[in-house]
């Protein structure tokens, strides 16, 4: 879940990475060659990934309505998308499971040609929640597994949103445990600082396969990247086109669309600002996670594998680096798990009412 913060006014949101080997891949009716990249296990990951939070209002977590997401599904695999990410805290699972069906049984695609990436919620940490939790998934979805089932946060929560003081150690048992029995092909974890990491590597019998972490040009997250690449873990970067886009109606300070180095990159290979935004993260081996539910975005979004970024060009976006999160969960930072740098003033936390 993905927590989007201003300094203002909270508009939370729930929200709440040597892995270069690239194959080439035509996809159905469409003629774009979208690379994968290859997981720790051998499985191959489509280099880039559609998300599908809708977003979070005063009644909770925006739903989809009139089958809008099952519909942006079906678009997408007509364009050549593979690879979907969901969590159980986004309500999309069932329409995603809806629309791959429909795609399967129309002979389209076959269930091995697509990953879908999934995401275990903090209220179900505990090791023998795990397997539970991602069966319930597996039955929204009308399927037999997941690719890729990440814990969503390294903070496990009890059922009233009070902080459970179950360690992270014993919720990746419970992912290796969902692993053994066949519910996912890959684990992996998202929002984990490099501590955390390590100790999971340290612990583990089963290594994670990906790290899913905010990655956009205000933060360009060179060190942890770096870090879990050289461990083996592919790297997934979510929020990627930062402050070009406005953020749940807000503008946030930072490069916008129209920002002249990014405009000047885009020019040279005919793309736009958004186009070399997502190329940027390519070019360092991260999958992007990109959001859209608009026909032409989603075209344009996926047309990003054939031009490739120059070094400079690469250090030009990390120059915009500020370290800035939009995804800060403050009210939980005093939780013994809690990943990121404290902050002088919490947020109050959404989830719990007073
Ligand atoms: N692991 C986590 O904790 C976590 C946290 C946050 C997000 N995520 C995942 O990452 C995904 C993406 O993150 P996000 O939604 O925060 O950010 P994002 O993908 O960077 O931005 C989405 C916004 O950009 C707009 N947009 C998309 N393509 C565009 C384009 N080519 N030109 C202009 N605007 C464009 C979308 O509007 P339209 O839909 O109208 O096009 C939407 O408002 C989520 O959906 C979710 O799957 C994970």
């Amino acid at each position: 879940m993905s927590f989007i913060l201003c300094s203002s006014n909270i508009r939370k949101i729930l929200s709440c990475t040597s892995v270069k080997t690239i194959v080439s891949l035509k996809m159905g009716a469409c003629s774009k060659d979208v690379t994968k990249i290859k997981l720790n296990n051998g499985d191959e990951m489509p280099a880039i990934a559609l998300g599908t939070y809708l977003g979070f209002d005063e009644n909770g977590v925006v739903q989809s309505r009139d089958h809008l997401l099952r519909d942006v599904i079906l678009k997408a695999i007509d364009q050549g998308y593979r690879h979907f990410d969901t969590a159980s805290i986004y309500e999309t699972e069932g329409e995603i499971g809806e629309a791959i069906n429909m795609k399967i049984d129309e002979g389209v695609v076959k269930r091995v040609d697509v990953f879908i990436t999934t995401k275990l919620w903090n209220t179900n940490h505990e090791r023998d929640q795990v397997t539970v939790s991602l069966r319930k998934t597996l039955l929204k979805m009308g399927l037999d597994y997941v690719d890729l089932f990440l814990m969503h946060w390294p903070m496990g929560l009890n059922d009233d949103y009070t902080y459970s003081d179950v360690d992270y150690l014993d919720t990746w048992r419970g992912l290796e445990d969902a692993q053994r029995l066949g519910l996912t092909r890959s684990i992996g974890v998202s929002n984990f600082n490099r501590e955390q990491i390590d100790r999971i590597l340290q612990e583990c019998s089963v290594r994670p396969a990906a790290l899913q972490i905010e990655v956009h040009p205000q933060i360009t997250q060179q060190d942890l990247v770096e870090y879990a690449q050289n461990q083996g873990l592919v790297v997934m970067g979510y929020s990627p086109f930062g402050s070009l886009v406005k953020r749940h109606g807000l503008e946030m300070s930072g490069p916008r669309i129209d920002d002249p180095i990014l405009t000047s990159i885009a020019k040279k290979y005919s793309k736009t600002t958004p186009q070399v935004v997502l190329r940027w993260l390519v070019d360092r081996n991260i999958v992007p996670v990109a959001k859209t539910v608009n026909s032409t975005r989603l075209k344009e979004n996926i047309d990003i594998f054939d031009f490739k970024l120059t070094q400079d060009e690469i250090l030009k976006i990390n120059n915009f680096n500020e370290f800035k999160r939009y995804t800060l969960p403050s009210f939980w930072q005093n939780h013994q798990y809690y990943p990121f740098e404290k902050v002088d003033n919490p947020l109050p936390n959404p989830f719990v009412k007073n």
